[in-house]
C-alpha cells in the first residue's frame, strides 16, 4: 500500500477525475431513482435527545464573522445552546421543497447535488447543559444521539499527535464523509466533494464560532484507524475527514478530565459499538479509486502526524502567491467595517441558497473587492500555518463589474489588486468551462480556484489532495455568505478541468482548477431541484 508521502495515489486521482468534453459525453452514467440514497445516517435503536430549537442571536455582522477569528487561546466553552446553534448553522435543514422524486431537505451550507455525505459527530467534555460523551448529529430530528458515554477526547489528543488546539478543546467537531451518499450521483469524482462540501459546512461553522466568541481550528491531521474507530463507521462506506476544536480550556487536558472518565487512548482498547444503522439504499455501487486515494491519504501514527502538520511552507517561498503582477492592475475598493452591509450571520446563512439563475446586471467594484477581502482573510487551520497561508488562488473571470472591465483577471491578495490577463467579453466561454452550464454565462463574475498541486504534494503528500479540496470548499462556502451579507447570488459549480488551466494559461500552466463559484444578481431566491 503506498504511503502518504509517495503522492502518485492523488495524482492519478486527480487525472482520472478530470471532467472534459468528452468524458462527460462518454460516461454511460444515469441517476437510478429508485436507489438513490438516504441523505441521512439513521441508527434505528437510538432514540435522539432533541436540541433547544429557539436560539440567542449573536448579532454579529456576517461579513465580519466570516473574516475574522477568535484568538485560540481565549478561554470559552460552549453549552448545549451554542453546540445547537453551531450544528444548526452548518448542517441542519433549513428549508425543504418537494419535488417531481420525492423530497429535499435543504441545509445550512450548500452541497453539490443536495445529497449531504457529511456527518458531524461530537466529542466532548461535561458541558452546561451535555454530558461528556461521543454523539452523533441527526439533522433530522435536530437531536443528537449518544454514541458512547463519558469523555474520550483523550483518544483525539492521541490522534492528533498532541495538536494543541485539540488538547485544550472542551469539544471538537468530527466530519465523516460517506461515499456513496453522494458517489450515487457523481461516482468517483466524489472524493473531491468531500472537500468542498465539508468545507461549506465548516465555512458556516468556523463563522459562527466566531460570532460566539468561541476559538475554532481546522484539524486535517489525524490518525485515520483511531478516529474512525471512536466513531465505529464502517471505513469502507464512512471515513473522517476533518476535525474541528471548539473554544479553549487553558488548563492542562490531563487536569481537567475527571479521573472516574479516564478512557482508552490507543485504538486496541476502543471497544467496538456495532450499533445498526439504516442502510442507504437498496445496493451500494464501490468505486475502489476514492477508498485507494483515502488509504493513500492516512496517517498511520502521532508521529507522522505531528510531522505532517505544522508550516504551509511550500517550494521555496513561505506562502506560495503567484509571481508580482505582470500586467495592469485595478485597486480593489472595499467597503470598510463602517460602511459595510450589516446583516447578521444568523439571518445571512438562513437566506442563503445557491442561485438557480442570474440576470445579467452588474455588481459594483466596492461589492467584488469586499466579497474577495472578506473570504480570503484566512483559514485557522493545522495545514495553514502560519495563519493567512492559503493553497488556493482565485482567478476570475469578470462579466459585469461597474469600473471594471471585462476580461480574465488574477486575485494578487497580498496586494490587494487584480492583475488582468486579458480583456475581453468571455460570457460563452465562462458557460463552457463550468460544465456547459447557464448559471457561470449569466454570472456577473466567475471566480475560478487554481492550485499549484506539486510542491503542496510535496510538503502533504496525498493528503494534501484532501487539504487542498477542503481549503477551496471553505473559500467557497465564505464566498457565498460574502455575497449573500450584501444581498447577492452566488453558486458553487463543477467544471472541465484542463479548459480551465487553458483559459488562464500562460498564467496557469502547470495549475489544477479545484473549484469554481458563480456570482452576481440571483434572479429569485426560490430554491428549485439540484442541477
Ligand atoms: C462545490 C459545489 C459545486 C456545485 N456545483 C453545481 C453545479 O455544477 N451546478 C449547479 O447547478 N449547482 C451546483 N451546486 C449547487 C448545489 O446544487 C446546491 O448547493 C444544492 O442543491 C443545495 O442547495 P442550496 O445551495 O440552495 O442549499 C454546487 C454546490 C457546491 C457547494
Amino acid at each position: 500500500m503506498p504511503t502518504n508521502a509517495n503522492a502518485e495515489a492523488a495524482w492519478n486521482y486527480h487525472e482520472v477525475t478530470k471532467h472534459s468534453y468528452t468524458s462527460v459525453r462518454t460516461n454511460p452514467h444515469f441517476l437510478d431513482f429508485r436507489n438513490q440514497p438516504l441523505p441521512f445516517k439513521i441508527y434505528p435503536a437510538l432514540e435522539p435527545s432533541r436540541m433547544p430549537t429557539e436560539v440567542r442571536q449573536t448579532g454579529v455582522a456576517a461579513l465580519s464573522a466570516i473574516a475574522a477569528s477568535v484568538p485560540a487561546q481565549t478561554n470559552a466553552a460552549p453549552d448545549l445552546e451554542a453546540v445547537a446553534q453551531l450544528l444548526y448553522l452548518s448542517a441542519g435543514i433549513t428549508r425543504q421543497r418537494k419535488y417531481s422524486g420525492g423530497e429535499i431537505y435543504f441545509r445550512a451550507a450548500a452541497c453539490t447535488g443536495a445529497l449531504y455525505e457529511v456527518d458531524l459527530y461530537l466529542i466532548c467534555r461535561e458541558l452546561a447543559n451535555l454530558e461528556a460523551g461521543v454523539y452523533h448529529f441527526a439533522p433530522a430530528e435536530f437531536g443528537l444521539r449518544r454514541l458512547r458515554a463519558g469523555d474520550y477526547r483523550s483518544v483525539l489528543v492521541e490522534a492528533t499527535g498532541s495538536e494543541p488546539a485539540i488538547v485544550h478543546a472542551p469539544l471538537t467537531i468530527v466530519c465523516t464523509c460517506t461515499y456513496w451518499r453522494n458517489a450515487w450521483k457523481y461516482q468517483a469524482r466524489t472524493y473531491r466533494h468531500f472537500g468542498w462540501d465539508n468545507g461549506t459546512m465548516l465555512a458556516n461553522l468556523l463563522a459562527v464560532a466566531t460570532a460566539l466568541g468561541l476559538p475554532a481550528k481546522v484539524v486535517c491531521g489525524f490518525v485515520d484507524a483511531t478516529v474512525n474507530r471512536l466513531l465505529d463507521v464502517d471505513s469502507g462506506r464512512e471515513v473522517a475527514f476533518s476535525l474541528v476544536a471548539i473554544g479553549h480550556d487553558s488548563g492542562l487536558f490531563a487536569q481537567t478530565a475527571p479521573p472516574a472518565q479516564t478512557t482508552p487512548r490507543t485504538l486496541a482498547e476502543i471497544s467496538p459499538l456495532g450499533f445498526e444503522t439504516v442502510p442507504l439504499s437498496r445496493d451500494e455501487v464501490d468505486y475502489p479509486l476514492m477508498r485507494e486515494m483515502h488509504a493513500a491519504s492516512a496517517l498511520d501514527s502521532a508521529e507522522e502526524v505531528a510531522a505532517w502538520r505544522g508550516r504551509t511552507r511550500l517550494g521555496s517561498t513561505e506562502i506560495p502567491d503567484f509571481p508580482p503582477p505582470a500586467g495592469p492592475v485595478v485597486r480593489l475598493q472595499p467597503l470598510s467595517d463602517a460602511e459595510m452591509p450589516r446583516d447578521p450571520i444568523e439571518q445571512v446563512i438562513l437566506r442563503r441558497g445557491s442561485s438557480r439563475r442570474f440576470a445579467r446586471t452588474p455588481i459594483s467594484l466596492a461589492q467584488l473587492s469586499t466579497l474577495l477581502d472578506r473570504a480570503t482573510r484566512g483559514v485557522p487551520a493545522d495545514f495553514l500555518v502560519p495563519m493567512g497561508s492559503q493553497l488556493n488562488h482565485l482567478t476570475l473571470i469578470v462579466h459585469a463589474v461597474e469600473g471594471l472591465d471585462s476580461g480574465a483577471y488574477v486575485f494578487h491578495r497580498d496586494r490587494g489588486v487584480l492583475e488582468c490577463l486579458k480583456h475581453g467579453n468571455f460570457r460563452d466561454q465562462a458557460g463552457y468551462l463550468g460544465l456547459e452550464q447557464q448559471l457561470p454565462a449569466d454570472a456577473a463574475v466567475d471566480i475560478f480556484f487554481l492550485a499549484d498541486l506539486r510542491p503542496i504534494f510535496d510538503r502533504f503528500g496525498n493528503r494534501g489532495y484532501r487539504a487542498v479540496q477542503l481549503e477551496a470548499g471553505i473559500l467557497a462556502g465564505k464566498l457565498y455568505l460574502a455575497a449573500y451579507a450584501q444581498r447577492l447570488g452566488a453558486t458553487g459549480l463543477t467544471f472541465y478541468d484542463d479548459d480551465v488551466t487553458r483559459f488562464f494559461s500562460p498564467h496557469a500552466e502547470g495549475k489544477s482548477a479545484t473549484l469554481l463559484v458563480a456570482v452576481g444578481h440571483g434572479v429569485k431566491r426560490r430554491r428549485l431541484e439540484p442541477e
